[in-house]
């Protein structure tokens, strides 16, 4: 995770979370025996033209008729020692890439590699071993976990399930791992009904962290708690992922959460990565405008900004059916900045900066990749409307700064080889009509369409 101490603002009272446990901090003491050798920075998990298309089927015959393409080539890789934070909007493919990779589901086609192993296909023998390794932790703590099975039952599944015998004994391992969570150890004979939601989410983590995992897979981790209880919880993975050298994908509906822990952000746009950076490169210059649309309904209290609220960029709609995707770039739809070509040209994933991988054609704070293509889709001048006069004209004004600077390059070289007319205004002329500045007038205050989504509650399968 981050290694900025700012960032880290809520320090973990080990049990503030509810009043039925009493606080026991015994991490320090717990974690000892935890630690393990971990390989920072070397790739952990490689994930190569994953795909995953649920099949829709009808009638009696129970024809196959089309598919959700939930999830549709993603190429990334997790690094060990670092957190991934995955965003994106409601029905993205998140949960769906998150349970790829920790094969719970098959995926329909593409390449999952675990320390350069291929692990795509593996069958339950196979993959024995590696459960061990990569470790869920779900949404929602109060149907992951069992009402019916005590808390030493829950946390002690995974060394049953695995046939594993710790030292000193099961009871004495949960126990230890009560505590490493901030849990009383006295609460092992307890049920979860006895807890508050973000003690249930504790166990989750106790339970996930009982076979020493390598690589943890957090979907959505928190978004079932209360704000102040988010905190504490995202915290305390952040602690123990220094204690025990864990690596974390989290897996979030918007940036909020993960802005703080993630050392690298991919954004998800329709089961696709639309954008993915080190965090702060993502700060600084979001380079996609979905990503830019994402950032402006994080609310940053920042004095230097005028009005936070005029600067949102609401998104015109919801997101487009993942079993008929739009043509082209999928934010083709919803993007104020689309041309002809964003609906015929699927953009690639290209790093156009080290560290930032981008798939578009007309990218935020960068070169266009597509100047001569400069009339807007009438979706784009419509959701121009939604977007506020200062995003636009700081789009414009950045577009137009790196149009001049490549035609003052280009003027150079070409006086250089003494050609004749070099057009440099037209560079500039052509991003401004990329990105219409003057198209927005009003609407940013609009409703519609926020840009976060909504919340789908998803079920998880109980006591995996
Ligand atoms: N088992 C399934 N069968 C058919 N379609 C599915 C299945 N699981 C997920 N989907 C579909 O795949 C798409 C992606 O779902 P997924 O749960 O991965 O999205 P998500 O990004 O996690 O969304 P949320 O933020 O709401 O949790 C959705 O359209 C969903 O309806
Ligand atoms: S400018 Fe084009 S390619 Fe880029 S996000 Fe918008 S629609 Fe997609
Ligand atoms: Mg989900």
């Amino acid at each position: 995770m981050s290694e900025n101490a700012e960032d880290k603002a809520v320090s973990i009272p080990a049990q503030s979370d509810g009043a039925e446990a009493s606080s026991t901090d015994t991490k320090a003491s717990g974690t000892a025996t935890l630690s393990k050798d971990a390989a920072p920075g070397e790739t952990l998990l490689k994930v190569t033209g994953l795909q995953k298309h649920f099949p829709i089927k009808k009638g009696l015959l129970q024809r196959q008729v089309g598919a959700v393409r939930a999830v549709d080539g993603l190429d990334f890789e997790v690094r060990s020692g670092e957190t991934l934070g995955v965003v994106g909007e409601s029905g993205c493919g998140k949960s769906t890439m998150g349970r790829l990779i920790t094969r719970l589901l098959e995926p329909t086609a593409g390449k999952i590699e675990f320390e350069g192993k291929d692990i795509t296909h593996l069958g339950v023998s196979g993959m024995r071993p590696m459960r061990r390794d990569v470790q869920m932790i779900f949404q929602d703590p109060y149907s992951s976990l069992n009402p019916r099975h005590t808390i030493g039952t829950i946390v002690g599944a995974p060394f049953r399930l695995q046939g594993v015998e710790p030292e000193g004994g099961v009871k004495k391992e949960v126990q230890r791992l009560l505590s490493v969570v901030g849990l009383n150890p006295e609460h092992y004979n307890r049920y979860p009904h006895e807890f508050s939601g973000g003690q249930r989410q504790r166990i989750g983590i106790a339970r996930a962290l009982a076979l020493k995992p390598k690589l943890v897979v957090a979907d959505e981790p928190v978004s079932a708690l209360d704000v102040s209880i988010q905190a504490q919880v995202v915290n305390l993975m952040d602690d123990l992922q220094e204690e025990l050298g864990l690596t974390y994908v989290i897996i979030a509906h918007d940036l909020s959460v993960v802005r703080h822990v993630s050392d690298r952000i991919a954004v998800m746009y329709l089961g696709k990565i639309v954008e993915l950076a080190d965090r702060d490169s993502l700060y600084r210059a979001p380079m996609h405008p979905y990503t830019k649309a994402l950032m402006s309904a994080v609310p940053i209290p920042d004095p230097r900004r005028k009005s936070a609220k005029s600067e949102r960029i609401l998104l015109k709609g919801d997101v487009p059916s993942p079993i008929a995707p739009p043509s082209g770039c999928r934010f083709h739809t919803r993007c104020w900045k689309a041309t002809e070509i964003c609906r015929t040209t699927e953009p690639v994933l290209l790093e156009l900066q080290p560290g930032q991988r981008v798939a578009c054609h007309h990218p935020e704070n960068f070169e266009d990749q597509a100047p001569q293509d400069t009339v807007l889709l009438t979706a784009a001048k419509e959701a121009a409307e939604l977007v506020a006069d200062e995003v636009l004209a700081e789009s414009a004004e950045t577009s137009a700064a790196v149009a001049a600077e490549l035609a003052e390059e280009t003027a150079e070289a070409s006086a250089e080889a003494s050609a004749a007319d070099t057009p440099a205004d037209t560079a500039e002329e052509s991003a401004r009509e990329n990105t219409p500045a003057e198209a927005s007038d009003a609407g940013s205050d609009s409703e519609a369409g926020s840009a976060t989504g909504s919340e789908t509650e998803s079920q998880e399968s109980t006591d995996k």
